[in-house]
């Protein structure tokens, strides 16, 4: 039932019967901007901001602050945002880190992340200033050391640290378990002897602890488990380095609801559940209370997405599938083709239709992989009808390619009736900007 789809994702239906996103008719929206579009909702993005602002400081008081992942949908306007409510904000690369300082925020609320920072990025943010950097690994402190010595300058940092811990989650966005790519492990000894190195560089100071478990995870049992440990591990270096920790920074990694039936913890759930453990483990330490952050991606755009698809082609093969294709595809969300990610869809010009067929939304790209949905149930569609696809914010735009050259969609920004442009859609000629003719 398409009714049901749009009420689970939290939008309604208007007098009309059309999807309405923001206050504005989704077709208003596909007629200014064209499809495929991505909308995102301004006023559900600045509520998740809020809702994370507001739990911590319930939570655990002023001493606390969420960062927003930037990978999760990296513009100028969503770090603006993400700024203006308070948050910090994550960068993982020169260009993340230079999308933020282009939005204004101050270098000082920025976390630098990477488990391979070049030297040219790690001299960008010391020129710059970033607030700390997350150093993942022993070549990035022989860099710093480097550049900071030639620099004449320090840098504050956290160290990532593997707890070994293995959420239920995609394989391909699990990150704490022992065998992974990022990070000091903490079962080999690795993230011990990494504060002992920090604490005899002069340039570089240690601020504190990080770590992130993987994304798109429900149960909360895994982030109970890897902020104990963080805090087990301040206290075991205070007693045995004598270290203090003025920060602990537990990732990010909530989920979202993408299909009707997922059930993800709330914000707020998520929140005290980490506040509580880091309560009730510094205490039994007598440790100080460290400041407290997390740093949330999907969680903050992903709810706040929809894509907009004019439907193209219809192929039926009878008593096997129907393929509806769209203008979009695995160029614009690779997630499902990547990840096999599950996505809902309704017709928006009959939202409030009974959802009757089966069927499944297929990309444009060359490859028989790029089915955006492989089944969706909605009313018989015809070509030119628009499709409305929920829970994009996170993880399309900024994972976007132009695989068979075609143009990355824009970005609008919806809110209070109203709809502006914050990534314009490529043309053709930005395709072939960088080309260089023989
Ligand atoms: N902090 C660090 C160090 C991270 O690596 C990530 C995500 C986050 C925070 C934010 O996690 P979130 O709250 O968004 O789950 N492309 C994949 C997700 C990759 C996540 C990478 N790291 C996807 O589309 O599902």
């Amino acid at each position: 039932m398409s009714l049901a789809t749009v009420a689970a994702h939290g939008f309604r239906i208007n007098g009309a019967g059309h999807l309405e996103l923001a206050g504005i008719d989704a077709l208003v929206l596909a007629r200014d901007f064209g499809t495929p579009l991505h909308v995102l909702d301004e006023g559900r993005l600045r509520a998740n901001c809020g809702e994370y602002r507001d739990a911590l400081a319930q939570a655990y008081g002023r001493n606390a602050r969420a960062i927003f992942a930037s990978k999760a949908c990296c513009t100028v306007a969503t770090c603006q945002i993400a700024h203006q409510e308070g948050m910090g904000i994550d960068v993982a690369s020169g260009g993340e880190l230079h999308t933020a300082l282009r939005a204004g925020v101050p270098a000082k609320d920025l976390y630098f992340h990477g488990n391979n920072k070049t030297p040219d990025e790690i001299e960008y943010a010391l020129r710059t200033g970033v607030g700390r950097f997350v150093v993942d690994n022993d070549h990035e402190f022989d860099l710093l050391e480097t550049l900071t010595a030639r620099l004449d300058t320090t840098a504050d940092i956290l160290l990532r640290l593997t707890p070994g811990i293995e959420p239920h989650t995609h394989q391909a966005i699990r990150t704490g378990g022992v065998d992974s790519k990022f990070g000091f492990g903490m079962l080999d000894g690795a993230a011990y002897r990494a504060v002992v190195r920090s604490s005899r560089m002069p340039r570089v100071r240690l601020r504190g602890l990080h770590a992130h478990i993987g994304s798109q995870v429900f149960d909360l049992e895994p982030f109970r488990t890897s902020a104990g440990a963080l805090v087990d591990f301040a206290a075991r270096i205070r007693d045995e380095l004598d270290v203090t920790v003025d920060e602990l920074n537990l990732g990010g990694g909530l989920g979202i609801r993408y299909v009707t039936t997922d059930e993800p913890p709330s914000i707020t759930g998520y929140v005290r559940a980490l506040a509580d453990v880091v309560t009730a483990k510094v205490r039994e330490h007598r440790l100080s209370p460290p400041r407290l952050s997390v740093e949330p991606g999907r969680s903050i755009v992903g709810s706040a997405g929809v894509t907009l698809y004019t439907v193209g082609a219809i192929k039926s093969i009878p008593g096997v599938r129907t393929y509806v294709a769209v203008d979009g595809g695995m160029f614009e969300n690779p997630r499902p083709a990547l990840y096999g990610a599950h996505y809902e869809a309704v017709a928006a010009a009959r939202a409030a239709d009974a959802a009757t067929d089966v069927m499944a939304v297929a990309g444009r790209c060359c490859e028989s992989g790029d089915v955006l949905i492989w089944e969706v149930r909605l009313p018989p569609v015809r070509s030119g009808d628009l499709l409305a696809v929920f829970g994009t914010g996170a993880y399309t735009y900024s994972m976007a390619s132009n695989y068979n050259r075609f143009p990355r969609p824009a970005v609008v920004l919806a809110g209070d009736g109203r709809a502006r442009c914050v990534v314009e859609r490529e043309t053709y000629d930005d395709l072939l900007r960088k080309d260089v003719a023989l």
